[in-house]
């Protein structure tokens, strides 16, 4: 597909990845747009959730894609976080062929704006708790591998290092200095 191919997902190692991104001011229709070509690429990708500096966009936004949820978050915030903390492990798109434990709320309260404009405010519980943390991570320039133990990083220290370098020759070829 033509927008599939426009926008590919950055790596581990990406600049934009470690970036509080900017907030979206205004839901234009190409930014609604915009949050079908993400969950495209997020099912393409055998994902459940896709945050926007994870295709070079700096912006605020996220979707969720998980079992019958569908959710399409602008400037979203973790407003709450409870339950209790549970470890379990965690992979992402932008860091393929690793995956790490990572210790995460069971329960937590966000609010967003949704593609309608709406202000949204809702309470997570169980695996999708987990997702919309590891989304709103993203967008704050947080990564799985930061919440990683010194033992899962040095377990999977080659293959990040080979991630790093394609992502850094990818940055470079986005915006050539
Ligand atoms: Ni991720």
């Amino acid at each position: 597909m033509e927008t599939l191919s426009k926008h590919s997902i950055v790596k581990y190692g990406d600049p934009i990845l470690k970036k509080v991104v900017d907030p979206v001011k205004e839901i234009t229709p190409e930014l609604v747009k915009l949050t079908d070509v993400m969950l495209d690429i997020m099912h393409e990708a055998h994902g459940v959730g896709l945050a926007a500096n994870q295709i070079a966009l700096d912006m605020s936004l996220a979707v969720i894609g998980y079992r019958e949820t569908v959710i399409k978050m602008f400037n979203p915030r973790i407003v709450e976080r409870g339950g209790e903390t549970q470890v379990y492990g965690e992979g992402c798109l932008s860091v393929p062929g690793v995956d790490g434990d990572v210790k995460r709320y069971t329960e937590v309260r966000a609010t967003w704006t949704d593609e309608h404009g709406q202000p949204q405010d809702r309470k997570f519980s169980g695996h999708l708790a987990r997702i919309v943390q590891h989304e709103v991570d993203h967008l704050n320039g947080i990564i799985i591998v930061n919440h990683f133990s010194m033992a899962a990083r040095t377990l999977h220290r080659k293959q990040l290092e080979a991630l790093q370098a394609e992502a850094k020759a990818a940055a470079k070829r986005r915006s050539p200095k």
